[in-house]
């Protein structure tokens, strides 16, 4: 290797971690319990993925996560608990699929669930030079709005999209509602947090308002925290990759045009897409590699295999059927108008 090369991956090197990993699925159930605690069921369904002390109720004053006797996520320190809504096929005929995951690249076996990232600056930034507060333990927090149906509404959660996967390297462009035409390889569905801690609150009443987007510019321009919520935290992102790949012939969609994926709360424009977050980390093991000059492989944390996390899982708390094509979604959100108008002259149910 040329001398010249050798200096240049030299000053490359590293300053801090980023790190990537998968987490296979813990359970899938109508409950939630940073948002509507003790409910079962709550009124939707969500894929919860990592500890497996999950329940409905999760009391913050229990460090829940901390209970756990395994994870589903790649590193086993790791037993935090993440949460998205969960997607639907619409028929023609007006039953509704859940819509299967498929792994991530490099993630091959990983039975459901998503691809997790901390970051303290953007993916493409090898070097990761931002110092960040490692999350403490009972911090929660939500990203997004499962009643938002439109674009302005969505306009908030400013980096919540999706990825039409060509291939499974796809990752541009990104948009703020689900794609309207069929994703060759699936559909990623990414939510990024907000970075900026207000360095008091694990949580608030609306898990959101703790936190706060950088004051100007944005995450991946390194803009500065505002001063009501100076800590930079590291950006928590997951990716799911519904795998839509059965659900792509053109005859199967609906006739005017629009597109037949809907959320799990009932929404089929894509702008209610959110995510949640129970910190659950053992010790330090966060702060400790966030601090660690390393890239993806981090070498600080134990690594399970994936056949070890697809062994953790989580019984359901409620049982009902997810799986058949259903006549309606797990809790029968309203779905949105236009389909209420469409599926009255094929069904016979009340309401529709
Ligand atoms: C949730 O788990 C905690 C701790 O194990 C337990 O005290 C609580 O009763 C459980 N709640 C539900 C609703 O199962
Ligand atoms: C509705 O359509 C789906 C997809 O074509 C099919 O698999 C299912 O059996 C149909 N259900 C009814 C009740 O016709």
């Amino acid at each position: 290797m040329q001398l010249t090369s050798l200096v240049a991956l030299a000053l490359a090197a590293p300053a801090n971690a980023l790190i990537r990993f998968s987490c296979s699925q813990l359970v899938v159930d109508r409950i939630d319990p940073l948002v509507t605690p003790g409910m079962a069921p709550s009124p939707h369904l969500h894929q919860i993925i990592g500890g497996n002390s999950i329940n409905a109720t999760m009391d913050p004053a229990k460090d829940m996560p901390g209970e756990s006797t395994c994870t589903t996520c790649q590193f086993t320190e790791d037993t935090s608990n993440y949460w998205t809504a969960v997607l639907f096929f619409r028929a023609r005929n007006g039953t509704f699929k859940r819509v299967p995951i498929r792994p991530n690249a490099g993630f091959d076996g990983a039975v459901g669930g998503m691809t997790v990232y901390y970051m303290q600056n953007g993916l493409a930034d090898y070097q990761q030079r931002s110092k960040v507060t490692a999350f403490k333990p009972g911090f929660r927090m939500l990203i997004g709005d499962a009643l938002a149906r439109t674009e302005e509404e969505a306009s908030k959660y400013r980096q919540v999209t999706y990825t039409c996967l060509q291939d499974m390297s796809t990752r541009y462009p990104e948009t703020k509602s689900l794609p309207n035409k069929p994703c060759p390889a699936g559909i990623m569905a990414n939510i990024r947090f907000p970075t900026c801690w207000d360095g008091t609150n694990l949580d608030t009443v609306d898990h959101m308002s703790h936190m706060a987007y950088p004051a100007t510019g944005t995450f991946d321009s390194k803009g500065p925290c505002p001063d009501t919520h100076p800590v930079p935290v590291p950006q928590l992102m997951y990716e799911t990759i519904w795998d839509t790949r059965a659900f792509n012939d053109p005859n199967e969609w609906p006739e005017d045009g629009s597109q037949p994926f809907v959320w799990s709360m009932g929404d089929h424009t894509g702008f209610a897409s959110h995510g949640d977050y129970l910190f659950g980390w053992k010790g330090d093991a966060l702060q400790r590699t966030m601090d660690t000059p390393c890239y993806v492989t981090c070498p600080t944390l134990t690594t399970q295999s994936i056949a070890n996390q697809n062994k953790c899982t989580a019984e359901r708390t409620i049982q009902e059927d997810i799986d058949s094509w259903l006549p309606e979604i797990p809790g029968g959100p309203t779905i949105s108008k236009k389909y209420l108008l469409e599926a009255r002259g094929t069904r016979s149910k009340g309401g529709l």
